[in-house]
């Protein structure tokens, strides 16, 4: 009945007259109170999904209802936004898009699931920092839940979950059978303001939160889990955005849990929008075969002022990562991560300088990234199989590359193999096992690192 061409567009007038109509009877109860009690939260309005259309039974396609109750609340967009309530039952829906001063509020055991009718998931161009989609080259698949250009806008709950139905997916990538690369579950282009919190995201297809050339951005006490065998699903990344916080969240996935990106070689750099300004605290971070926290590998606009602390890695292939390559241009400056807990991770630290999956063959592989003022201090690692996997550049060496206070018990292996460097300079301090020449040259110290006051001066002290 309601193919990919439904929406605004394509229902244009019976929305305005569904506007008008759920307008009036607003106007009657004018408290905003309606059918099902709806909690208000710090909206002055609220509307069910249910006076909508929308049948909570996990079979009946809501998508209709989900765009047009977003149609409406932007009625209110002038009278302090509107909450959309979406009740406990099973609201199975395609692709929708939020607007400014909305709240989606997920009550307990309210489940959005994403249907897996592909054709409910329509197009859009690649981003312009991209060039490319990330499975496949050309468009890719609008997100789940979508905001373009928006202000103001919260998606929270009492721990309602969104729930990706990704393993189609999953199967369709191993089999070739994608025509354009997988959808995410929810993703913010060019938006400011935005709150995502108290929600469980479940089985993306790609990624669960990806927000793009946005700021302002709050992400706090989320759950995100995919099957930890999917290909490639990463948890949130932020994409060229600025001040953006990730606070209080668990993270299981197969590929990257957090995963900071600006763009892909020249797509990136002349696009030149930076992630910048992120704060990531109190995680719980695990990435069966890819990054607990990840630095690129895209990030041809550039990777600088990140701040990450009190972060718990299980299980994963890598612990914290550093990606780039010839081609990448751009830069990853003035990060620091500290309190880190590892525990059963293959590589705890990892650098490296050849990542070289490129968007095509029109890479310069004279731009060269600047990798500069890395601090990482404070970690303690049990089974842990590498300390560290150091690869620059060769003749783009990577520097100021500081470790403090690292303590790794080595699984299986003398600790005098645990760590492996080349074309990276910087400094250590109290670091165990005893970390690669490159990093305790007698003739640096402390000074050239970015936020770190000598821990061994400290400890005299
Ligand atoms: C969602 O927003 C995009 C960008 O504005 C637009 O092209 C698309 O038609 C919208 N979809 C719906 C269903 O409104
Ligand atoms: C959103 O804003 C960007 C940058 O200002 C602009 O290029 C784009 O056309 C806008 N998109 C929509 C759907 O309004
Ligand atoms: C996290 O969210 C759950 C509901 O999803 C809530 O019960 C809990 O109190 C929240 N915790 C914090 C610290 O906000
Ligand atoms: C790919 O396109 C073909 C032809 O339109 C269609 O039959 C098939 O269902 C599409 N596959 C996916 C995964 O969307
Ligand atoms: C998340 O839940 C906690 C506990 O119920 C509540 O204090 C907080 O305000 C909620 N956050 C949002 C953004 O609703
Ligand atoms: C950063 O974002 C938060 C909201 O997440 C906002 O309160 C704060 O003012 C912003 N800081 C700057 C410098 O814009
Ligand atoms: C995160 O989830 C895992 C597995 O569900 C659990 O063992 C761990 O305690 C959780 N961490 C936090 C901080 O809630
Ligand atoms: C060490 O970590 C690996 C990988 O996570 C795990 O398979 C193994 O069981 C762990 N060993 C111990 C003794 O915890
Ligand atoms: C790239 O680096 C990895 C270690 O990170 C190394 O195993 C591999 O041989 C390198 N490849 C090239 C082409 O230098
Ligand atoms: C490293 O941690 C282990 C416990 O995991 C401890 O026994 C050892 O003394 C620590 N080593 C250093 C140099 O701090
Ligand atoms: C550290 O190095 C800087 C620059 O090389 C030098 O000015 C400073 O005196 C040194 N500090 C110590 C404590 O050696």
């Amino acid at each position: 009945m309601c193919a990919n061409s439904c929406g605004v567009h394509g229902n244009g007038v019976s929305q305005v007259i569904l506007a008008l109509v759920l307008t009036l009877f607003d106007s009657v109860h004018g408290d905003g109170r309606h059918w099902e009690q709806a909690p208000l939260g710090s909206r002055p309005h609220s509307v069910t999904i249910t006076e909508f259309g929308a049948v909570g039974d996990g079979k009946t396609l809501n998508t209709l209802p989900f765009q047009n109750a977003v149609f409406y609340v932007r009625s209110f967009a002038d009278k302090g936004g509107a909450q959309l309530y979406v009740p406990k039952g099973r609201w199975l829906t395609g692709s929708f898009n939020l607007t400014s001063h909305l709240t989606l509020f997920l009550e307990e055991e309210a489940v959005i699931i994403a249907t897996k009718d592909s054709s409910q998931w329509p197009i859009a161009e690649p981003l312009p920092s991209y060039g490319q989609g990330l499975d496949l080259p050309g468009p890719r698949h609008r997100s789940l839940i979508n905001g373009y250009n928006l202000s103001d806008v919260v998606i929270t709950g009492n721990n309602g979950v969104i729930d990706g139905q990704g393993s189609i997916w999953w199967d369709w990538f191993h089999s070739h059978e994608l025509n354009h690369s997988r959808p995410h579950l929810v993703e913010f282009l060019h938006s400011e303001e935005i709150v995502i919190s108290n929600l469980t995201f479940l089985d993306s297809p790609a990624w669960s939160i990806h927000p793009v050339y946005c700021s302002n951005v709050k992400v706090h006490n989320v759950t995100i889990k995919t099957s930890l065998d999917a290909p490639l699903t990463d948890g949130i990344v932020p994409d060229s955005c600025s001040n953006m916080s990730i606070e209080d969240s668990n993270i299981s996935v197969s590929h990257d849990a957090i995963s900071l990106k600006s763009g892909w070689d020249k797509y990136g750099i002349s696009f030149g929008r930076p992630v910048s300004d992120i704060h990531i605290s109190r995680v719980d971070l695990q990435a069966s075969s890819g990054a607990a926290l990840a630095f690129g590998s895209e990030m041809s606009g550039g990777i600088s002022d990140i701040h990450a602390n009190h972060i718990r890695i299980r299980s994963s292939s890598k612990g914290i990562s550093f990606r780039t390559s010839p081609g990448r241009g751009g830069y990853i400056e003035e990060v620091v991560v500290a309190d880190v807990e590892m525990n059963g991770v293959h590589v705890a630290i990892e650098f490296t300088g050849n990542w070289s999956s490129h968007p095509d063959d029109h890479f310069d592989p004279s731009d060269l990234p600047v990798i500069d003022q890395i601090t990482l201090k404070n970690m303690e690692g049990t089974n842990i199989s590498f300390a560290g996997v150091l690869s620059g550049i060769d003749g783009d060496p990577f520097t100021a590359i500081c470790l403090s206070n690292l303590n790794f018990s080595i699984a299986n292996l003398a600790p005098s193999t645990s760590w492996f460097c080349s074309d990276i300079s910087g400094y250590s301090e109290s670091v165990f096992p005893e970390p690669c020449s490159q990093l305790h040259k007698p003739s640096t110290n402390s000074s050239i690192c970015f936020s770190l006051s000598s821990y061994s001066a400290l400890a005299v002290a």
